[in-house]
């Protein structure tokens, strides 16, 4: 029978199992196959998450069998591979901010690519994100290297140079904490097109575009905007009253899922702590925190309304001397590994995913 009642945003519809993660919203909880954010961030790299990801998924040899080397080696040629692309992608995104070049660069791979694709789509998110920020800077892209890890490689292929353990390490933190999430509206996107067998490339760039929305993945740079504009502490009361009274959404608060805190802020707050010269900086975004919980619950009573990724991704970042314009792009290179493992189980098992609208427009006249 045809329902006619509407669920806006999908708000509690259940339309998939899954074996890759647990939001628990109310416990503030997330499950990564079996691990918990917390263990996954301090013993688990990058590479490690997207094996343990993709095991039984992917085919065996290529991160199935859930062997992190194989994955690492996957990546480390996949990034080889895609500096390839780098002088059409660099002749096709002059002007675009990182997140819109690395839409065009993903549009650039044929599907008639022999590379597996979801390696080829995870080494070439990071060759092509330090290849546009070199470039937006005048500098000229710097080639792989094979050895590295993508945490490793990526700041040296932004910087120019290896960085301090410490910074790479941060990155891979980053990078793991972030790779999956439940059914985000980005991965639902990935699904929505994978459910359609158009492809892992396809479905990934598909992901990308929902990732960069301000409600979504495109939160991270206006976190920092907000520091700016709140300037001193002893103007963020006001300030987030100002904000309430002009109808603002403070970014990196709020979550569909989440009634209480994202564990992934805390991780990621950690690991902000850990980096040289962030205790000033990282006590100034606690108190506007503080500050924000508070206006929250004066402006939006109710509404259980707390802080998500977003706000301590922005520190770690900055801290990491990422330029903000590249923050989104940056947070497609971890999170395109969480789409391919929900790629691979929509294709494995899933039907065409097709709700239904409910018609409110006029009818024709009997
Ligand atoms: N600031 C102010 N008010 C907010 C915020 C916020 N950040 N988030 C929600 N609210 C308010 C809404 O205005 C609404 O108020 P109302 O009842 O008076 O109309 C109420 O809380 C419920 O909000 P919804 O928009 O229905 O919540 P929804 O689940 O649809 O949206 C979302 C979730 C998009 C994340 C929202 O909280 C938001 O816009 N946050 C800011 C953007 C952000 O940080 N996004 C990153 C999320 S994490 C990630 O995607 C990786």
């Amino acid at each position: 029978m045809l329902q006619t009642r509407v669920n806006s945003g999908l708000d509690g519809v259940i339309v998939a199992d899954t074996v890759m993660s647990e939001v628990d919203g109310e416990a503030g909880r997330l499950i990564v196959r079996g691990r918990s954010i917390e263990e996954l961030a301090l013993r688990t790299g990058f590479e490690g998450v997207a094996a343990l990801l993709w095991t039984d998924f992917a085919p065996a040899d290529q991160g199935g069998s859930g062997d992190e080397r194989a994955v690492r080696e996957g990546f480390a040629s996949a990034r080889v591979r895609a500096f390839g692309e780098v002088p059409k992608l660099l002749a096709a995104t002059k002007g675009l901010t990182p997140v819109e070049g690395l839409r065009v660069g993903l549009g650039m791979l044929a599907d008639s690519e022999l590379m597996p694709h979801h390696y080829l789509v995870c080494g070439a998110l990071p060759v092509f994100l330090a290849t546009l920020l070199r470039a937006s800077e005048g500098k000229s892209a710097l080639a792989p290297d094979p050895t590295l890890t993508t945490a490793q490689d990526l700041l040296r292929m932004i910087r120019g140079k290896r960085v301090d353990a410490i910074f790479e390490q941060a990155l891979d933190t980053y990078l793991a904490t972030i790779t999956d999430h439940g059914f985000n509206a980005s991965t639902f996107t990935a699904r929505v097109v994978a459910s359609t067998h158009a492809g892992l490339i396809s479905s990934v760039l598909a992901g990308l575009c929902a990732l960069k929305g301000p409600l979504h993945g495109g939160a991270l740079g206006p976190v920092l905007d907000m520091f700016d504009d709140i300037g001193s502490l002893d103007r963020a009361g006001a300030w987030f009253d100002d904000a309430f009274s002009k109808g603002t959404t403070l970014m990196g608060f709020g979550h569909r899922i989440y009634k209480v805190r994202d564990p992934r802020a805390d991780v990621l707050k950690n690991t902000v702590a850990t980096l040289p010269q962030t205790s000033g900086r990282l006590a100034f975004a606690v108190e506007v925190e503080t500050a924000a919980i508070a206006a929250l619950r004066r402006h939006k009573p109710g509404r259980r309304l707390d802080t998500n990724v977003e706000y301590y991704t922005a520190l770690l970042l900055e801290a990491l001397e990422v330029p903000r314009s590249a923050f989104t792009a940056l947070f497609a290179v971890g999170r395109a590994a969480g789409w391919c493992a929900h790629i691979f189980e929509q294709e494995k098992g899933g039907r065409i995913i097709r709700p239904q609208s409910n018609y409110v427009g006029p009818r024709p006249a009997a």
